[in-house]
């Protein structure tokens, strides 16, 4: 089922055991309602312990990456079985600090998506444009192809178990967010994606979050619209007053 408010936090590499500890103790107690409508995303290092402590509260874990492979001869990479047995349900993959900083290719990303799905992690495919493809106009361009490249040739049953996160480029730790209608209208052609190649039946299930300067203030407008299910937080998920109040808010609007 469609949850239209689910809130996830990526740490990205932030947080100490004694931090994360503080937060998830904090969490429950500012957090109107939990249960199915948050996750984390966090550093390898602290999955087992807020998996742990996200049980009770039920809130999803997961990891920001995952090597593509699923096990061998891959110095220094973490396969999708070992964030399962740490805890983790799901993972970001393809988010832009990977492609960018760490040269992750089409390629890899599919990979780790196919790799996520055969392991019975869920793929949260992060997607999205930078300033420069904004400006020449190639936004719906360089989106639907990073849609194809990522999820050529799964099957329907496949798809519907993906998570699709847009997060602009240019809106990522920069204070400025999409504004709603642009990000509306950029999800509108991501589930038009899904209902093209894998039907309606996956696509109106599809969850499509939007990512990039998400934070207490641009939290209402943006999912107020009709095609944003939720949010992927950065920087405003790092304190669990601000994190709670996203999730608050977004289940005010949408139940
Ligand atoms: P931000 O990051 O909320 O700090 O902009 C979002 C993300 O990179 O997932």
């Amino acid at each position: 089922m469609r949850r239209p408010s689910f809130s996830i936090g990526n740490w990205k590499m932030n947080m100490s055991v004694h931090e994360a500890e503080a937060f998830m103790q904090k969490l429950p107690k500012l957090a109107s309602s939990l249960d199915g409508h948050a996750a984390l995303a966090v550093p390898y290092t602290l999955l087992s312990l807020v998996a742990k402590l996200a049980k009770p509260i039920k809130i999803m874990v997961g990891a920001q990456n995952v090597c593509q492979f699923e096990k061998g001869a891959y110095t220094g990479e973490i396969s999708t079985s070992m964030i399962k047995e740490a805890g983790a349900t799901f993972s970001l993959i393809g988010h832009s600090e990977r492609r960018v900083i760490y040269h992750e290719d089409p390629d890899m990303i599919r990979e780790k998506v196919r790799q996520c799905l055969r392991s019975g992690i869920k793929p949260v495919l992060c997607i999205g444009e930078t300033l420069e493809q904004k400006t020449e106009g190639k936004t719906k361009k360089v989106l639907i192809g990073q849609l194809l490249d990522a999820l050529e040739n799964l099957t329907p049953e496949e798809a519907e178990k993906i998570y699709v996160a847009y997060e602009p480029v240019w809106a990522i730790g920069t204070g400025h967010a999409a504004t709603p209608e642009m990000a509306q209208e950029v999800h509108m052609e991501i589930r038009s994606f899904f209902t093209k190649h894998f039907g309606s039946k996956v696509s109106e299930k599809t969850l499509i979050l939007y990512g990039g300067s998400v934070n207490t203030e641009t939290i209402e407008s943006l999912i107020k619209m009709p095609d944003i299910d939720g949010t992927l937080i950065g920087g405003a998920s790092l304190e669990a007053e601000s994190f709670a109040e996203i999730i608050n808010i977004a289940r005010k609007i949408k139940l």
